[in-house]
């Protein structure tokens, strides 16, 4: 089977071909286009700014997704190829409201126009699904060897960590479909503790890449942060503390007053310990819990994902721990490009999650949660 699956939640416009053939997923394509730049222009997204990016990229990117997957050079017709596909896959919530909307009514269209079903997924039951992309050798991208199996089957129960710019979610996951939400972020998501701290320091949006190049260089003992919620007996998760701290410390250390004037007077050794320690004080948090959950449900598979998962330390980290202390678990985490935004991983959901909804019924749920 065949899945086009769609992404638009927020500012990255995503369209992926996925074969689904027995237990296997093949990658055909996965092409993304982002408008970062023009957010990091503003130190942050204006939603009407991603939302008129995504209406420019849509078609191109379907498009381009669809070139990729066919390599039909010349004589290349996109509807002649839509043809070929068996099902479209369309985030359909949570994310911005505008973007949502792109994406939502670009699927209806085409299931429409090419009386195709459109299986509607959850942007964040879709970063999980990312990680049936698993393979032993590199990912390739290149035309004939765009295979990517499942070398060790995820196992359940398995436990899944979603850490993104919005959301920090533990679930329990039985089975395909069978979600049951553990605990979550009480306040700012990870992936906004570290943009927030990173626009504290005066890193560009967003910053949880350059904090993890940062923390490399820095020394993580020269601050020691709240780790908030560590020892608590629930799964939840809070970290708007940490940012507090951080504030708490940045003033001290530069000696500006509170508020004004910006940037902070620090120099690049003294953000690079600070990045350290933050990174650090996040993965310690993410870390306890996730294992603490694992022992508990006594699962066989971790599944990391969203765009905190890219960072390197913190799956060096997770694979460690989970050695030293839950050695019947396997922790799996996608590839890099599969961890941030893209539709590989819509398309990954709908395929093992195959509920078609009439288009006419579909709409863009910017709220929607587990
Ligand atoms: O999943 P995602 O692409 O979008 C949402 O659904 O939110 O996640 C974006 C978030 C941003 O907050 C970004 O700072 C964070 O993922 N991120 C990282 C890294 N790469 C992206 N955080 C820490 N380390 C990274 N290497
Ligand atoms: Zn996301």
């Amino acid at each position: 089977m065949l899945i086009l699956g769609i992404e638009t939640s927020c500012d990255e416009t995503s369209a992926a071909i996925v074969e689904k053939q027995d237990k296997q997923l093949i990658l055909k394509s996965n092409v993304v286009a982002s408008s970062l730049a023009i957010h990091k222009k503003t130190g942050g997204i204006i939603p009407e700014n991603a939302a008129r990016e995504q209406i420019k990229y849509i078609l191109p990117v379907i498009k381009q997704s669809l070139r990729e997957a066919f390599d039909t050079p010349d004589t290349f017709d996109t509807l002649d190829t839509l043809k070929n596909i068996d099902a479209i896959a369309v985030t359909y919530g949570p994310g911005l409201i505008g973007s949502l909307l792109v994406g939502v009514e670009t699927a209806k269209t085409l299931s429409f126009v090419l009386d195709k079903p459109i299986i509607p997924v959850n942007h964040m039951v879709g970063h999980i699904y990312a990680n049936w992309f698993m393979a032993n050798g590199k990912w390739q991208m290149a035309k004939e060897e765009t295979i990517r199996h499942t070398p060790y089957a995820i196992r359940f129960p398995a436990i899944a960590l979603v850490v993104s710019g919005g959301h920090t979610d533990l679930l329990l996951m039985q089975d395909h479909g069978d979600l049951k939400l553990l605990g979550g972020t009480r306040d700012d998501a990870a992936g906004e503790a570290f943009d927030k701290i990173g626009r504290l320091l005066g890193l560009s949006y967003p910053a949880g890449p350059e904090i993890e190049k940062r923390a490399k260089l820095g020394d993580v003992k020269k601050f020691n942060f709240p780790r908030p919620l560590i020892g608590s007996d629930d799964y939840d998760f809070s970290f708007s503390g940490l940012k507090t701290a951080v504030l708490r410390e940045v003033i001290k250390i530069s000696g500006n007053k509170p508020l004004t004037p910006k940037p902070y007077n620090l120099n690049p050794n003294t953000i690079n310990d600070i990045c350290a320690a933050v990174q650090q004080a996040i993965i310690a948090v993410l870390i306890k819990k996730t294992l603490k959950a694992a022992k508990e449900y006594n699962v066989k598979s971790i599944l990391l994902s969203g765009g905190v998962a890219a960072n390197q330390t913190l799956k060096e980290q997770f694979e460690l721990f989970a050695i030293r202390y839950l050695p019947y678990a396997k922790v799996f985490s996608p590839e890099k490009t599969l961890c941030t935004d893209n539709a590989a991983m819509i398309a990954a959901a709908a395929a093992y999650n195959f509920k078609p909804t009439p288009w006419k019924k579909l709409t863009a749920n910017p709220e929607l949660y587990f």
